[in-house]
């Protein structure tokens, strides 16, 4: 009886511990990912579009305010790279979040 019980208390503890681990889990990411998500997309695509001609730091080096990030980027664009206007703006929105 007192083997049983014990048995019964590992299979509740398992229980339980399953069960927290996985609201957590089910909680954090979705949490986290929400504010994110947007940020590395717009990172991915610098990554993917401005590491092209030259290296993507050279673009996380660069601290301008908004309007020299748009001749940048323009620049950018007569030189090759492929950005749509909608693309560049949230580029550009991303980049002043930066510290
Ligand atoms: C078609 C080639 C090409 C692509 C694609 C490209 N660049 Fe450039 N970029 C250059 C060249 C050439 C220079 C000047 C030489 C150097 O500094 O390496 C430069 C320099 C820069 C500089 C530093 C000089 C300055 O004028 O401030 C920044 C910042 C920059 N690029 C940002 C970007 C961003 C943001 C993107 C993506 C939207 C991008 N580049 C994509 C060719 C490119």
């Amino acid at each position: 009886m007192k083997k049983k019980s014990g048995l019964m208390t590992i299979l509740l503890l398992t229980v339980v511990v399953l069960w927290v681990s996985a609201c957590s889990n089910a909680a954090s990411p979705a949490g986290a990912s929400a504010s994110s998500n947007g940020n590395d997309e717009v990172k991915a695509l610098i990554d993917e579009r401005c590491s092209v001609c030259h290296s993507a730091s050279q673009v996380y080096r660069a601290h301008y305010d908004e309007a020299r990030w748009s001749d940048v980027i323009d620049t950018m664009i007569e030189r090759g790279a492929v950005v749509s206007e909608e693309e560049k703006a949230r580029m550009i929105e991303w980049l002043l979040t930066q510290p």
